[in-house]
């Protein structure tokens, strides 16, 4: 056989194994192209292949080199037949790899709870009035929670029916350990940073304390409370009036109505109690007074060099008027669709 027939031959199988995958539509087409064209025994390029013995010595690499173009196009054509019909094979089984239409799977994200959120709040108003934000710890001695508050030994505030004693701790008579308590009031921590401080002190303390109160629409046995402290060489209940004015008009806002109302605390005097007006109603929202002479001696202060003022509020109350909650529980049942709403 002659070169030149030969590379007719290749060039047309060639074309004809390039139609064939072309239009190829599924699997078994494919299929009998592949056997077709390139079959391992006796496809279409393997015939030809053989009759590279019959050609001339001096015209068989140029019928190789032929050979290996020809094997490549075919090869080529293969391979993009394949591609094709992998992709919509995949697509009829499927569907679509990616709608970009389609709209997102939403994440669902944490929010602060809404007491969280107050406590920061409440902290940066009285940040702008210069009060200092300080901590203390939840457990607490009897010292720090009555003795230093001037909280006498028979004050009923110290009953144990109305704190959190803690359990014996070790003591062999199963007596209650009536040495430490979870705080019942933030007041304690007025001791710790005075024990601690030298005058001028202007601080805030935000955080929880426990009462064994039965849970009902306005108590809850743990609460929180922002305590409040200035001492300094002249501080006044004028002062102590405005602070108090400023701060529940920049929390609750100018159109509520506040009053103060005279009171009792031990560790105060004169005392007040604040209240604001909601729904008719005059709400109890912390007590205050001028700091009692008694407690600046317990921590080392000389009363007659050193006065000031006091102030504890009940966070939660703030929060509920500002929120509009209604009941405290709402604040604490972790039911989403409450928390989702701050
Ligand atoms: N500790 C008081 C309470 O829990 C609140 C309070 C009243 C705090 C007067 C004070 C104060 O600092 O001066 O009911």
């Amino acid at each position: 056989m002659e070169l030149e027939e030969f590379i007719k031959q290749l060039d047309a199988l060639a074309e004809q194994a390039e139609a064939a995958f072309q239009s190829c539509q599924g699997a078994e087409s494919f299929e009998a192209a592949r056997v077709e064209f390139v079959g391992a025994r006796s496809g279409q390029f393997k015939l030809i292949q053989k009759q590279l013995g019959q050609l001339d010595r001096d015209a068989k690499p140029a019928a190789g080199k032929k050979l290996n173009e020809s094997k490549a196009r075919i090869q080529a054509a293969m391979e993009a037949a394949q591609l094709r019909l992998d992709e919509t094979g995949n697509q009829q089984t499927l569907g679509p790899m990616l709608d970009a239409t389609l709209p997102g799977i939403r994440q669902h994200l944490g929010r602060v709870h809404p007491i969280t959120q107050t406590i920061e709040h409440l902290k940066d108003i009285m940040g702008k009035l210069g009060f200092a934000v300080v901590e203390g710890p939840e457990v607490e001695d009897i010292w720090h929670n009555f003795v230093a508050l001037n909280i006498p030994e028979d004050h009923p505030a110290r009953d144990s029916l109305d704190n959190f004693y803690l359990g014996s701790t070790g003591n062999t008579s199963g007596a209650p350990d009536t040495e430490r308590l979870l705080r019942s009031q933030t007041s304690t921590v007025q001791i710790r940073v005075m024990e601690n401080t030298k005058p001028p002190v202007r601080i805030i303390s935000l955080g929880r304390v426990y009462r064994p109160d039965e849970a009902d629409a306005t108590h809850f046995p743990m609460f929180h409370q922002m305590e409040g402290l200035w001492i300094d060489t002249d501080v006044t209940m004028a002062q102590l009036k405005s602070v108090l004015r400023m701060f529940a008009t920049a929390y609750l806002g100018e159109d509520v109505s506040i009053r103060f109302r005279p009171s009792f605390f031990p560790f105060t005097e004169p005392s007040v109690e604040c209240d604001f007006l909601w729904n008719g109603n005059w709400i109890e929202f912390g007590g205050a007074g001028m700091v009692d002479p008694n407690v600046l001696q317990s921590v080392g202060y000389d009363p007659e060099l050193v006065n000031g003022f006091a102030f504890g509020l009940g966070v939660e109350r703030l929060c509920m008027r500002r929120h509009c909650v209604e009941d405290i529980r709402d604040l604490y049942r972790n039911d989403l669709r409450f928390l989702h709403q701050f």
